[in-house]
C-alpha cells in the first residue's frame, strides 16, 4: 500500500469492470460501499448496496448510506451503464424512445444525480470519476443511445469540474475501448476485429487494466480534471 487509504463509493460495481475494480481498491487498501442492481452478491456483503439509479430520488439516500458507513467520502466512481434496452446492438432502426430514455435515465442522468449527492457530502475534497466509453469518444460504429449518453457524458465532465473546483472535487472519466468482458460482448463478431485492426497494440484491453486507471483517477489523483482520458491500445 503506497498511497493513503480512501473511502469510496462506487455505483454499478456489480459487473465485470466492477468486480475487478473491487478487487483492485481491496488490494490497495481502499474502503468502499458498493452498489448493484439486479446482480445481487452470492454472499452477504455489508458493504454492498441495492441500487436501481432510474430511480432518481433513492441515489441520494444510498449516498447518505455509504457516507454512513463509511464515516466520510473521499470518492465516487459511476460505472453504471446499460448498452442495449433489447439484448441486441442497437442501430438507427432498432432505436425506441422508451430505449432511449431508458439508456439516458442509467447512464447519464443517473450519473448526474451520483454526482451531486456525493458532492453535497464530500467535505474535504476529491474525486469523480466516470465510465466513459470509445462509443461515446469517436466516431465508431456503436449502438446509437449507448454513443449518445457516452459522448454527453464527457460534456457534463468538463462542466461539473467548473462547478465542483471550487471545492476541491476533481471530475473525469476514464473512457475504455474493448475490454476483454463485460459490455463489449454485446458487440458483432465483425466489428471487434475492425476495431482491432485499427488499435496499436492490436489486443482487448484486461479488465484489470482498466480497472488501475480509475483506481489512480480515483484514490491519487490530485490535478487532472474535466478530463476524458481513454484506456484503448491506441485506438
Ligand atoms: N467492458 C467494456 O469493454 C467497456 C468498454 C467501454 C466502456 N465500458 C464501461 O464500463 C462500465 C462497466 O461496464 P461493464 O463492461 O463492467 O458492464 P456490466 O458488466 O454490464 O456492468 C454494468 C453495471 O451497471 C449496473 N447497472 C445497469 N443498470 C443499472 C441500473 N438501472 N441501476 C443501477 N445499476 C445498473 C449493473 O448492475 P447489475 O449487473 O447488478 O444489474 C452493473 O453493475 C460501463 O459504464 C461501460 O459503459 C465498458
Amino acid at each position: 500500500m503506497s498511497v493513503t487509504p480512501k473511502r469510496l463509493w462506487v455505483v454499478g460495481a456489480s459487473g465485470a469492470l466492477g468486480g475487478a475494480l473491487r478487487e483492485e481498491l481491496a488490494r490497495e487498501g481502499h474502503e468502499f460501499v458498493w452498489t448493484y442492481h439486479t446482480r445481487k452478491p452470492a454472499t452477504d456483503d455489508p458493504r454492498a448496496q441495492f441500487l436501481d439509479v432510474r430511480d432518481a430520488p433513492s441515489i441520494d439516500a444510498a449516498a447518505q448510506r455509504a457516507r454512513d458507513i463509511l464515516g466520510s467520502l473521499d470518492a465516487l466512481v459511476y460505472l453504471a451503464a446499460r448498452a442495449t434496452n433489447t439484448g441486441r446492438f442497437l442501430a438507427m432502426e432498432d432505436v425506441s424512445p422508451e430505449g432511449w430514455d431508458e439508456l439516458s435515465a442509467v447512464n447519464l442522468r443517473g450519473a448526474f444525480f451520483a454526482t451531486r449527492a456525493f458532492a453535497r457530502r464530500c467535505e474535504a475534497g476529491g474525486n469523480v470519476v466516470f465510465a466513459g466509453s470509445i462509443d461515446g469518444h469517436k466516431p465508431v460504429p456503436a449502438s446509437i443511445p449507448y454513443a449518445a449518453t457516452k459522448g454527453a457524458l464527457e460534456a457534463l465532465v468538463r462542466s461539473l469540474a467548473k462547478e465542483l473546483g471550487p471545492k476541491n472535487i476533481r471530475v473525469n472519466a476514464v473512457v475504455p475501448g474493448i475490454l476483454e468482458r463485460g459490455l463489449s460482448d454485446l458487440l458483432p463478431e465483425q466489428l471487434v476485429s475492425d476495431y482491432l485492426a485499427h488499435d496499436a497494440l492490436a489486443r482487448k484491453g484486461t479488465l484489470r487494466e482498466a480497472a488501475s486507471v480509475f483506481s489512480f483517477f480515483a484514490t491519487e489523483n490530485s490535478y487532472v480534471t474535466g478530463r476524458a482520458i481513454a484506456v484503448d491500445g491506441g485506438l
